[in-house]
């Protein structure tokens, strides 16, 4: 019989790529998404041009145009369908926009979450539960870690970090956003419903994921909203720490792959750091340079002086703990190799839209 798996969030960039995952993998996917990125960030965020994709390109492909705040909703929908795998990506995103909106950030990223894990209790408690958590969770604690500055780039001058940050780090006791705070309870819960119901759950706290599917606003998805400024030759805007600041960057169909080893053989109330590594880390300036020499056009950007509150610094995952416990799980697509999907795909997108059919971008970026 043919497997099934439940993806909310299934129009944004993970969701997306992991309902393609796992249908080429053999999974007949269901998936949720009311276009709520939209209500967030405005028609750039959008992200019914992906609906159409997963209906083009999944055959099988089931929407549901639900929202995971809806708990009589979710709870009916998930009865129904009993999935064998449910990954959780729906949510608010973005650090920057939850201070301006924090009962649609808690309600979706705390409240949603709770709604999908005991609806899962309920209806299929054996199925791998996968939540999308993020390294914000930590909130500025990594600011902490000792630094050096290089040439272009801060970095970790603490001989226990230089394989990155373990999951080990407390996330107790810093300033964590709005947003950090919101997921915080998601990942909590996520954690409590695998340690105390012995569900198959874990949190994967992202640290800049990416890819060519990405919506990239200025609020969110650095890598992908920069290469389309670059591409543009709009301003990019750069917030403090001299554009030295690090992250650490990893392909959607990465994390995808990953989903699909713990799926295999899951575990209870696991919490993994899932980026891109020291070796697909970089700073915005080093990212400038990149997409530079891959487009030949030089970045314009402005520099503010002054730091988003409780931004990383320098922020890359120590992937220890996740190659060990699922040591078939590598890290495939290089950081040159994302910069180039990305670009090709934008290219695509921009000379496909009409001038109106395109959303504006602000002036700044
Ligand atoms: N992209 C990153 O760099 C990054 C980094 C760390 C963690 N994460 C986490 O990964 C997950 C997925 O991120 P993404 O980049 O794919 O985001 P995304 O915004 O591209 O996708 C999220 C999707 O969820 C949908 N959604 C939002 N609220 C909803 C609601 N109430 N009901 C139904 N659908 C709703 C949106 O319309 C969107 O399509 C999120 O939990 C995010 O916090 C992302």
């Amino acid at each position: 019989m043919t497997k099934s798996a439940l993806i909310t969030g299934s129009c944004g960039l993970i969701g997306s790529e992991v309902s393609g995952h796992l249908a080429r993998e053999g999974f007949q996917v269901f998936g949720i998404d009311n276009n709520e990125r939209a209500v967030f960030f405005g028609p750039e965020g959008d992200t019914s041009w992906t609906l159409q994709r997963l209906r083009r390109s999944i055959p099988g492909y089931r929407h549901f145009n639900i929202d995971v705040r809806d708990r009589n909703a979710i709870l009916q929908l998930v009865a129904n369908i009993k999935p064998d795998v449910i990954v959780h990506t729906a949510a608010q995103p973005s650090h920057d926009r939850a201070a301006a909106i924090p009962f649609e950030d808690f309600d979706t990223n705390a409240g949603g979450t709770l709604n999908m894990l005991e609806a899962a209790r309920r209806a299929c408690p054996e199925s791998p539960f996968i939540h999308m958590s993020t390294n914000k969770v930590y909130g500025d604690l990594p600011n902490g870690i000792r630094l050096r500055e290089c040439g272009t780039r801060w970095d970790y001058d603490d001989p226990a970090y230089v394989g990155g940050v373990p999951e080990t780090l407390s996330i107790d006791q810093s300033k964590h956003s709005l947003f950090g705070a919101s997921k915080v309870s998601g990942d909590v819960m996520v954690q409590e419903y695998g340690r105390y119901f012995g569900m198959p759950t874990c949190s994967l706290r992202g640290g800049c994921l990416t890819g060519p599917n990405h919506a990239g606003v200025e609020l969110h998805g650095f890598l992908s909203y920069l290469i389309r400024c670059n591409l543009e030759q709009r301003e990019y805007k750069i917030f403090g720490y001299k554009g030295k600041q690090v992250r650490d960057n990893i392909h959607s169909e990465d994390v995808a792959r990953f989903i699909t080893e713990f799926c295999r053989a899951p575990r209870c109330g696991e919490v993994y750091n899932l980026g891109g590594g020291r070796g697909n880390s970089c700073s915005i300036l080093e990212a400038f340079a990149i997409i530079g020499t891959l487009t030949g056009k030089s970045q314009k950007y402005t520099y503010v002086d002054e730091n988003r509150i409780g931004d990383h610094i320098c922020y890359y995952s120590d992937l220890t703990k996740m190659k060990m416990h699922y040591p078939a799980w590598e890290i495939t697509r290089s950081l040159k190799v994302i910069f180039g999907e990305i670009a090709e795909s934008w290219e695509r997108r921009l000379a496909a839209a009409t001038p109106t059919s395109l959303p504006q971008m602000a002036a700044t970026g």
